[in-house]
C-alpha cells in the first residue's frame, strides 16, 4: 500500500518542473521530499538556528557536582520557544557499568559561543562541552546533552553543520532513542565520533550493539569520513526498515540490520565517563562538539491520510540555504 502511493508521488515528481518561487508563505509547504538514496515523504520541518545569537557567553566549569546538576541554562535562547517548544537540555547523572569517573549531565555545558573562526561562516554556535574535573573537585566529568520534549518521532531525515574538537576521551553523537525493559529492546539509531580515534572514523548504530553480554556485529559499522574536526553536514535518515548516515551530501554508511521501528526521542550530547568506551579524558581536559544548526524532517505516520492532502510537496535539499525550503511540486 505505502510503496504503491510512493512510487505514484514519485512518477508525479519525475515529470514536475522545479517551480522557481521558493515557499516563502508560511503553511505553503505540506509535505516535503528528501533527497538521497532512500527519499521519502515527512510532514514536519524544524529548523534550530544557532548562527546569529545576541550575548554569546563560554562558561566556566563549575567545580561542585551537585551544583553542576542544579545549574540553569546558560543562556535566554535556550528558554526561547525557538528552542524550548521542542527541545530540553538535561541535567542528570548518567553512569554505564564500567564507567571510572562521575559523567555528570549539566545544563552549564551546554551554551552559546562567538565564532573565533578566522574566516567565521556565522557570528555564533551552540557548544555542548564535556570538562574533566581534577580529583579535588570531586572525580566527575561534566556533560552535555540536548533532547526533544516529544518521545514520537518516526522516520525523519536529521542533519546539524557541527565539528567536532578537543581533548581525547570524549563521545560526541547524533541519535534517536527509544528505551526498553531490557538492553535487547532498546531501539536507538546512532552517530558517534570518538575523539580517542582519527578524525575521520565514525561509528554508525542500530542499537544495541550488544544486548545481555552477547554483541551483535551487524548492528554497528566504524567507517572513514570527511573529518570531523571541520565543518560537516551530518545527516541521518531513518525510513522504513533502513538507516542511512551522510556526510556533506554523501551516503557514507547504509545499514538494515536491527533498523528502529518505533516512535523515538532525538538527542544530541557530548560525553564521557571514563569506560570502555569513551576511555579516559586527562584531568582538565574538555571537549565539545560546536552546532551551527540543526535541521530536522520528521514523521510520516500520518502517510497516506495526510498526504492525500499534500498539495504542496517541498525540500529543503534544494532550498537556497540551510532552514530554507524550496517548493517542487503543487499539485491539487
Ligand atoms: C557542593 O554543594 C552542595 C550544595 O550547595 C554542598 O552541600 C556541598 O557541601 C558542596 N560540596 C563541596 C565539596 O563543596
Ligand atoms: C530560564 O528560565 C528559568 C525559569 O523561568 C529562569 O529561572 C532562568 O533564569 C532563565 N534563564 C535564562 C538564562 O534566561
Ligand atoms: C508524529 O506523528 C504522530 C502520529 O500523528 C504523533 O502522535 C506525534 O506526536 C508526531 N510527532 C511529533 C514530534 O510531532
Ligand atoms: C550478520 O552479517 C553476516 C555477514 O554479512 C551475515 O552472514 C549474518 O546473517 C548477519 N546476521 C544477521 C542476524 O542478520
Ligand atoms: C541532496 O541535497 C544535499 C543538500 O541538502 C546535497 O549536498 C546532496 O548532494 C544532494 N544529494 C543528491 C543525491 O542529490
Amino acid at each position: 500500500m505505502v510503496a504503491s502511493y510512493l512510487s505514484l508521488w514519485a512518477t508525479a515528481l519525475a515529470v514536475a518542473s522545479v517551480l522557481l518561487a521558493p515557499a516563502s508563505a508560511a503553511g505553503a509547504c505540506h509535505c516535503y521530499l528528501t533527497n538521497g538514496s532512500t527519499p521519502q515523504y515527512l510532514v514536519n520541518h524544524q529548523f534550530l538556528d544557532f548562527r546569529s545569537i545576541a550575548s554569546p557567553r563560554i562558561t566556566a566549569p563549575i567545580k561542585n557536582r551537585t551544583l553542576a546538576t542544579k545549574a540553569g541554562v546558560t543562556h535566554p535562547y535556550f528558554n526561547s520557544t525557538a528552542f524550548a517548544n521542542t527541545w530540553s537540555v538535561q541535567a542528570w547523572v548518567s553512569n554505564g557499568p564500567d564507567a571510572t569517573v562521575w559523567n555528570t549531565y549539566s545544563k552549564n555545558d551546554v551554551y552559546v559561543a562567538a565564532n573565533a573562526d578566522a574566516r567565521p561562516a556565522s557570528s555564533t554556535y551552540m557548544t555542548m562541552r564535556t570538562y574533566r574535573h581534577p580529583a579535588a573537585n570531586g572525580n566527575f566529568q561534566e556533560s552535555a546533552e540536548i533532547q526533544t520534549l516529544s518521545p514520537n518521532y518516526k522516520y525523519l531525515s536529521m542533519r546539524m553543520y557541527a565539528r567536532t574538537r578537543g581533548s581525547t576521551g570524549a563521545v560526541t553523537a547524533m541519535f534517536t532513542y527509544r528505551g526498553g525493559a531490557t538492553d535487547a529492546d532498546v531501539q536507538e539509531a546512532d552517530l558517534e565520533v570518538l575523539t580517542r580515534e582519527n578524525a575521520n572514523q565514525a561509528h554508525y548504530t542500530n542499537q544495541p550493539s550488544t544486548a545481555g553480554g552477547v554483541s551483535r556485529p551487524n548492528a554497528t559499522n566504524q567507517v572513514a569520513i570527511p573529518t570531523w574536526t571541520a565543518w560537516r553536514t551530518h545527516r541521518y535518515d531513518w525510513s522504513a526498515g533502513m538507516s542511512t548516515w551522510y556526510v556533506d551530501g554523501r551516503v557514507v554508511n547504509q545499514n538494515s540490520y536491527q533498523v528502529p521501528k518505533d516512535p523515538a526521542t532525538l538527542l544530541f550530547n557530548v560525553w564521557s565517563d571514563g569506560g570502555g568506551w569513551s576511555k579516559v579524558m586527562p584531568v582538565g581536559g574538555s571537549a565539545a562538539m560546536d552546532v551551527q544548526w540543526i535541521e530536522i524532517l520528521y514523521n510520516n505516520t500520518d502517510y497516506p491520510t495526510k498526504y492525500a492532502h499534500c498539495a504542496n510537496v517541498c525540500s529543503i535539499d534544494r532550498g537556497t540555504a540551510p532552514g530554507v525550503t524550496a517548493l517542487i511540486s503543487s499539485g491539487p
